[in-house]
């Protein structure tokens, strides 16, 4: 198959590309710089902010996989905040546009959101149906999927995919989460009671794989979470464990990370306990089941 990738070029798509590419299938990356795409990638050129866009990058695709979006760990400046919005609902709508006047009949577009969609709470367990909170994550989350099921309208196979947090040792939130520790200088975030539902690197991409592939996802939303969900002071625990590093401070309190995150302090205050059952449910097998094999395989293997 020809599967077309809007950020292709960041954590999650390098990993898809190099596990469709070994299962045969095409890639091309659509890109805001298409000359950074590596070798059997091929790049197409857009530009959401422009609404601009190579239309010959629908015409390759059998398969869509909608990634981009503007980092959201960096300062959450008004500016900033807005970017974080509209490269992700103007970069949708634009696929969209374009796909409905290409007149393409994709097999599937999958997209990403995040579990940033539902509220925080330290005792419920989210699944699919959940409400959606009301913060700011929870409402790029809702427009950006929204987006995304246009595309239901085409007849077209739609899945958004909510991730949780993607497991990798050099970018992400664990990457953030082990720099201290290194240094004997790791500590639980707020009270530590905040449920973290991770996910490894290898099974959030094979989860992408599987959405294209297998038609047994059907149009619909997909918590993309691993089989575990760890309170952030388990985690801390266990990746000091992995690292060999003493756990020596005690946590860092709510409102020393509002002082030095500000708004941003909801991400690594966030507590979402997710369901992956939905998941379980089409089959697919995950790779990395319990966190010490997950945080094993990206530090010791
Ligand atoms: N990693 C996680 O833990 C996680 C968790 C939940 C949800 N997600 C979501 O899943 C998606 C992929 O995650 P990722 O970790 O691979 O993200 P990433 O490494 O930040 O890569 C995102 C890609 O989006 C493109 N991009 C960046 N800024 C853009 C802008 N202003 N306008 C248009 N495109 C832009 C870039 O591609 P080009 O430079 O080639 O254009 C970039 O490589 C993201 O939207 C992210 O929010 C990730």
């Amino acid at each position: 198959m020809r599967i077309l990738i809007s950020g292709g070029s960041g954590l999650l798509g390098r990993e898809i590309t190099k596990q469709l590419l070994s299962k045969k299938h095409e890639v091309a990356w659509l890109s805001r710089n298409p000359n950074k795409c590596p070798k059997g990638v091929l790049g197409f050129s857009w530009d959401p902010d422009q609404m601009q866009i190579d239309k010959a990058a629908i015409d390759f695709a059998d398969a869509i996989i909608n990634l981009a979006g503007a980092n959201i760990a960096k300062s959450w400046t008004p500016h900033y905040k807005n970017e974080i919005l509209r490269s992700r609902v103007d970069g949708t709508r634009l696929l969209f546009n374009t796909v409905r006047e290409r007149g393409k009949a994709l097999n599937s577009f999958v997209s990403a959101s995040a579990v940033g969609y539902y509220p925080n709470s330290e005792e419920k367990t989210f699944s699919e149906e959940d409400a959606p909170g009301n913060d700011f994550l929870s409402l790029i989350c809702q427009k950006w999927e929204q987006e995304a099921q246009s595309f239901e309208s085409l007849n077209i196979r739609t899945i958004r995919l909510r991730i949780g947090i993607v497991l990798d040792p050099k970018e992400g939130a664990l990457a953030q989460m082990a720099a201290p520790l290194k240094f004997g200088l790791g500590a639980p975030l707020g009270n530590g009671g905040q449920w973290m539902p991770w996910i490894h690197r290898v099974d959030v991409a094979a989860l992408f794989v599987s959405a294209v592939e297998n038609s047994d996802f059907a149009t619909g939303v997909y918590n993309a979470v691993g089989p575990e969900n760890h309170r952030n002071k388990e985690l801390t625990k266990i990746l000091a464990k992995t690292l060999k590093r003493p756990l020596l401070l005690p946590p860092v309190p709510k409102f020393v990370l509002k002082i030095m995150l500000g708004e941003m302090s909801a991400i690594a205050l966030a507590s979402t306990k997710t369901s992956n059952e939905k998941v379980l449910r089409t089959g697919f097998q995950y790779q990395f089941k319990s966190l010490e094999s997950a945080l094993k395989d990206l530090y010791l293997a």
